[in-house]
């Protein structure tokens, strides 16, 4: 089994800042070319001060954790403000962390697809620039542009075990998903590489937000909003509604899409943690459905879906390190209790 391990980025703890940061990018690159009618200068990053000329600008984002604080660490990376919105129940310590970056964190009493809508609302009254991960009707650049910055995951492995243009070096690829970015930027990627020899895609979502599988059993080639509680652990993974730039592309493109329960992400976690791997909650969920599909009997029809056994090559994606570092401990020292 490979793993691509994320939980190290930019000492952030996760994939996201891969995202908002090429996003941000190209959103300061579109206001400059309209403001002063020119390219964005190679050296605007390098050189303190040069941003000045746009004004001080606002990034707002709504955000389960760790895309608040990828914002927010790209807005203090160039001097610049961050606004996070999150969800009611979002853990003490992430909300910490998005404010260690500088940002002003409103923790709401909605879910995370209504502080979507409540980021959208206010951004209008006060001017900030909203960086959403996901897309929804009206909002489709800055999402498109968060999944492209994503595929830097994909072409860095090219740099390794995916050397080889015509033969990828997994036959089995699982990947989380939320609002389905990151599940969209594998697709884009390893399809646009390897064509019909690609990986066989596995999309994985928790029971309680499982967007995608329930769009896909509705039929229709619509997304739909998820039926579940929204109360998963995996807390990056607890989104209702595919992003609508995401859903065409994983729709299109993944074989077999699975939900499975928070215990598979505890038994990850630890399997991790015993191969020196620190793997939260999202992170873990790719491996978590490894495990499930191995072990539990109901998920035999998929098991041969997938033509999983002994001698298959599968790669996960631990997408984050101990974003909650108490419950990561809680979790991983439960197998030691
Ligand atoms: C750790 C982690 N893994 C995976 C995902 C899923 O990414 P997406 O929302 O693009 O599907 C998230 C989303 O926040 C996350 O935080």
């Amino acid at each position: 089994m490979l793993v691509k391990d994320e939980s190290v980025r930019f000492g952030v703890k996760a994939f996201k800042p891969l995202g908002a940061s090429w996003a941000i990018r190209q959103a300061l690159a579109a206001r400059w070319a309209e403001r002063f009618g020119e390219p964005l200068p190679e050296n605007v990053f390098e050189e303190p001060g040069a941003l000045a000329r746009l004004g001080r600008m606002t990034f707002a984002a709504a955000s389960d954790g760790n895309h608040g604080r990828a914002v927010a660490w790209t807005a203090r990376q160039l001097g610049q403000e961050a606004v996070i919105f999150m969800p009611r129940g979002t853990a003490p310590a992430r909300v910490a962390m998005i404010e260690s970056e500088g940002a002003t964190v409103v923790v709401t009493e909605g879910t995370y697809d209504d502080c979507v809508r409540w980021v959208d609302r206010d951004a209008r009254e006060r001017g900030w620039v909203v960086i959403s991960d996901t897309a929804y009707p009206g909002y489709e650049t800055i999402p498109t542009w968060i999944v492209q910055g994503y595929t830097t995951i994909f072409r860095e492995l090219e740099d390794g075990p995916f050397a080889d243009p015509e033969t990828p070096a997994a036959d089995v690829v699982l990947v989380q998903a939320g609002v389905g970015g990151l599940a969209a930027a594998a697709a884009w990627h390893l399809a646009n590489r390897y064509g019909p020899r690609r990986p066989r895609l596995v999309c994985v979502e928790p029971v309680a937000a499982a967007c995608f599988l329930e769009s896909i059993e509705a039929g229709d080639g619509e997304p739909h909003p998820a039926s579940g509680a929204l109360d998963s652990i995996m807390a990056g993974l607890d989104c209702g509604v595919p992003s609508l730039v995401a859903w065409p592309m994983v729709r299109d493109t993944y074989d077999l899409f699975v939900a499975i329960e928070d215990r598979w992400a505890e038994e990850a976690m630890r399997a991790a943690a015993r191969e020196g791997v620190v793997s939260g909650e999202s992170g873990a969920a790719g491996l978590a459905a490894l495990l499930a599909l191995l072990r539990d009997p109901a998920l035999g029809e998929a098991r041969r879906t997938l033509a999983l056994g002994p001698s298959s090559r599968v790669l996960v994606l631990n997408t984050e390190g101990d974003t909650d570092p108490e419950h990561y401990r809680e979790v991983v020292d439960a197998a030691r209790a």
